[in-house]
C-alpha cells in the first residue's frame, strides 16, 4: 500500500468492476467505502482489505446514501470522491420489458447515480472539492437490440453528469465519465470468461487514472473498449 490518499466511496464494490476498482485504489493507498446490498460479499472484501469501510446499502434508497455519506465522514474524516458504479441490465425487446424490469433498471442506474451525487456534494464541499466518476458506458452513445432500458438509463446517466459538471466545476467538483465497452463480469447474467473482453482491471486503471489528475484538471470523458472484439463494434 502506497502512502495516504483521498477517502472514495464506491457503489456496486461486491463483485465485477467495483470489487476491482475497490482493490485497485487501496492498494495505490486510498482508503474505501464499499457500498452494495450483499452485506457478506462486501464483509469478506473488507476483511482482505485493511481499513475498508463496507457500507451495505441499496443505491435506490436516500436513507441509505444518508448513511453510508455519514459513515464516511465519521471513519476517515472526509470524502474526497464518489464512483458511481453500481448497475443491472435487463436485456429485452422494448414491449417485453415489464413496467417493473424498467423501473428496476432505470432506478438503479439513473436514480441510484442522481441520488449518490446529491448526497456526496454537500460531503465534497465540506472538504473544499473532490471528484465523482460515473461508470457509464458505450450504451450511453449506442442504442443496441434489446437495449431499451438499458441504453435509456445510460443516455441518461451522461445528460445528468454533463449537467452535473457544468453545475459543479465551480465549486471545485469534478465530474468524470468512464464509459466502457463489453468488460467480463457476471453483467447481466453474462458468463466471466471471455477474453476478448476488456477485463475489470481496465476500468479499474480508468478510475484511478481520472482521479490521479492534478485537481485543475478534469477528465471529463473515458471511452475504453476492447482492443480486439470478435466482430463489429463492442
Ligand atoms: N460488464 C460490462 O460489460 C459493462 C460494460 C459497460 C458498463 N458497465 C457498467 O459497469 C457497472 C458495473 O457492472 P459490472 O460489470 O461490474 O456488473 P456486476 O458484476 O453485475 O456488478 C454490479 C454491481 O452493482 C451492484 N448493484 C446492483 N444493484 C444495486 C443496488 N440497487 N444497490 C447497490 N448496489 C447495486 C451489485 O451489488 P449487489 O448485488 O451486492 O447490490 C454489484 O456489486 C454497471 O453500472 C454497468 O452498467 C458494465
Amino acid at each position: 500500500m502506497e502512502g495516504m490518499k483521498g477517502a472514495v466511496l464506491i457503489t456496486g464494490a461486491s463483485r465485477g468492476i467495483g470489487e476491482a476498482t475497490a482493490r485497485l485504489l487501496h492498494a495505490k493507498g486510498y482508503r474505501v467505502g464499499l457500498m452494495a446490498r450483499d452485506e457478506k460479499r462486501l464483509q469478506a472484501l473488507a476483511a482482505e482489505l485493511e481499513g475498508a469501510l463496507p457500507l451495505p446499502g441499496d443505491v435506490r434508497e436516500e436513507g441509505d446514501w444518508a448513511r453510508a455519506v455519514a459513515a464516511m465522514e465519521e471513519a476517515f474524516g472526509e470524502l474526497s470522491a464518489l464512483v458511481n458504479n453500481a448497475g443491472v441490465g435487463v436485456m429485452k425487446p422494448v414491449h417485453e420489458l415489464t413496467l417493473e424490469e424498467w423501473r428496476l433498471v432505470l432506478d438503479t442506474n439513473l436514480t441510484g447515480a442522481f441520488l449518490g451525487i446529491r448526497h456526496a456534494v454537500p460531503a465534497l464541499l465540506r472538504r473544499g472539492g473532490g471528484t465523482i466518476v460515473n461508470v457509464g458506458s458505450l450504451a450511453g452513445k449506442n442504442p443496441f437490440k434489446g437495449g431499451a432500458a438499458y441504453n435509456a438509463s445510460k443516455f441518461g446517466l451522461l445528460g445528468l453528469a454533463g449537467a452535473a459538471m457544468l453545475d459543479l466545476r465551480e465549486a471545485n467538483i469534478r465530474v468524470v465519465n468512464v464509459l466502457p465497452g463489453s468488460v467480463d463480469t457476471g453483467f447481466a447474467g453474462n458468463t466471466p470468461g471471455q477474453a476478448w473482453k476488456l477485463k475489470p482491471e481496465d476500468v479499474a486503471q480508468a478510475v484511478l487514472f481520472a482521479l490521479e489528475m492534478p485537481g485543475h484538471a478534469m477528465v471529463s470523458e473515458i471511452e475504453l473498449r476492447p482492443t480486439r472484439p470478435p466482430s463489429g463494434p463492442r
